[in-house]
């Protein structure tokens, strides 16, 4: 049991952002003071929240005698620091600041940690600090520490998941409601989810460096941002979403990260990490994941199959994983102990994006007479793409095609290298009856 909270000095908690997040925080830190308390064994004193404008309007919850611009200073009266103000810099020399002045660090950052989490990792290592950051990753939803800590026994073989908020809620909002990309934007910006510059959100960065944090640990192999190969959801159209819905399937952005082992034909073993628009059929789980919720899956050789599922953006949601890192790290100031360190021991190469391996939905415009669907059969077949279902649909509404003498395709393939699909479908546009590819869009999760 820990010590009443009493006996043991408060612990002095530095908050760097008091956006989005860091108010919630402030909000929690306060309101469940006496909780935290005697989960801890000690009082956690919120003594300064560093902001870049401490005149700006701010919520009501937030007591403003504690409101600073001076972050460095306030960093060095603090036994935590939780860092939730984003960005690469100042962010990353204020953790290592409060490291080297031996407090323990709480971050939402993903994308410093993806950038440059090794140096924060090591720095906390040399000063023998904790550092947390399960709020990097999907929101509320415990996953880094269950990939980090309670799957350190078994070996994880694959990652897949839906791990941006703003984007899920993008792509569910033009589904169901058939809402443009750019109003759904600004509604998940208003609504907390997106990023400072919603970009990193729509083009993939958010959901590669949360990639990124997962194949890491997962892998223990170091995987940077750069590591992940990475596609936005700018270029889905209001076509695809109907076309997706037409084929029994929903548009999800999915980060994927897969352990390949070496083929015998010579594909070389290593780590596969991803960010893509694909398509999911409906009966799947992650389908389902609606708005802003984030769901993750998890593939362990003994575990078998894990979901991880809820609230993967928004202000309370980030909090609550937030103070969860604070609670751990402020037990072992209290008790003693250390949470775990950086693991990079297996040192995975890490694939090309050339080397995925999924299906393909490709859906192209073609003169409409005899021949041209066995010509474009062999173009696949030349590449070694195995066609597994071709549609020639007429649905009125959905396919754009009215003119004349034209015709929709609709190709499935059966999995195939992402090199043989690219070098396939430029040899299929380069057919002359072929008059436009309209789409390429993988399918994952059937
Ligand atoms: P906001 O933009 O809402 O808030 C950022 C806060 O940091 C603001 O209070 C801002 O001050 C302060 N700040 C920014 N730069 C500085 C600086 N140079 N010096 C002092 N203060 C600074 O961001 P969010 O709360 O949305 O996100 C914060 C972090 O949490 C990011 O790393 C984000 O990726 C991560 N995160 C966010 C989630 C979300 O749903 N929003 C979910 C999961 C993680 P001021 O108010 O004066 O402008
Ligand atoms: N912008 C991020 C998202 C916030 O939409 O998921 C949570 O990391």
């Amino acid at each position: 049991m820990p010590p009443a909270a009493e006996s043991h000095p408060p612990l002095r908690v530095a908050l760097l952002g008091c956006g989005v997040v860091g108010t919630q925080v402030a909000r929690l830190l306060t309101e469940q003071a006496d909780d935290l308390a005697s989960r801890v064994g000690a009082r956690l004193e919120l003594v300064g929240i560093a902001v870049r404008d401490t005149a700006a309007p701010r919520d009501a919850t937030v007591d403003r005698s504690l409101l600073t611009d001076d972050a460095e200073g306030l960093v060095a009266r603090a036994d935590i620091v939780v860092e939730v103000m984003g960005g690469t810099e100042p962010a990353r020399s204020l953790l290592l600041r409060a490291i080297d002045a031996g407090a323990a660090v709480v971050t939402a950052n993903k994308a410093l940690l993806a950038e440059d989490g090794p140096t924060l990792y090591k720095a906390a290592d040399a000063a023998g600090v904790d550092i947390y950051f399960e709020a990097a990753v999907a929101g509320a939803i415990p996953i880094v520490r269950p990939v980090r800590e309670s799957l350190a026994g078994d070996r994880v073989r694959r990652v897949l998941g839906i791990v941006n908020g703003t984007t899920n809620y993008v792509l569910d909002q033009m589904a169901t409601t058939g809402m443009d990309l750019e109003d759904a934007v600004k509604e998940a910006q208003d609504l907390g989810y997106a990023e400072a510059d919603p970009t990193a959100d729509v083009e993939g960065y958010d959901a590669a460096a949360k990639a990124a944090i997962l194949a890491s640990l997962a892998f223990h192999t170091r995987v940077s941002l750069d590591d992940v190969a990475r596609e936005g959801i700018m270029s889905v159209t209001a076509d695809d979403v109907a076309w997706a819905a037409q084929t029994g399937h929903v548009i999800k952005l999915l980060a994927i990260a897969e352990l390949r082992d070496a083929t015998p034909v010579g594909a070389p073993a290593g780590v596969s990490v991803r960010v893509h628009p694909a398509l999911v059929p409906t009966s799947h789980p992650l389908a389902n994941v609606r708005g802003s919720f984030n769901a993750v899956f998890v593939e362990a050789e003994s575990a078998g199959e894990l979901m991880f599922y809820g609230r993967g953006a928004g202000g309370a949601p980030t909090a609550s994983a937030v103070l969860g890192d604070v609670v751990s790290a402020a037990r072992h100031r209290v008790l003693g102990g250390k949470g775990p360190q950086e693991s990079t021991y297996a040192e995975l190469a890490i694939l090309p994006a050339s080397a995925a391996v999924t299906r393909y939905q490709v859906r192209l415009d073609v003169d409409d007479r005899p021949g041209v669907l066995a010509q474009v059969a062999h173009a696949l077949a030349e590449h070694g793409v195995s066609i597994e279902a071709v549609r020639q649909p007429t649905a009125p509404g959905v396919s754009d095609v009215a003119e004349p003498g034209v015709a929709e395709l609709l190709i499935t393939t059966h999995a195939a290298p992402e090199s043989a699909l690219s070098a396939t479908v430029a040899a299929v546009a380069e057919l002359e009856p072929v008059r436009t590819i309209t789409s390429v869009l993988r399918v994952e999760g059937a």
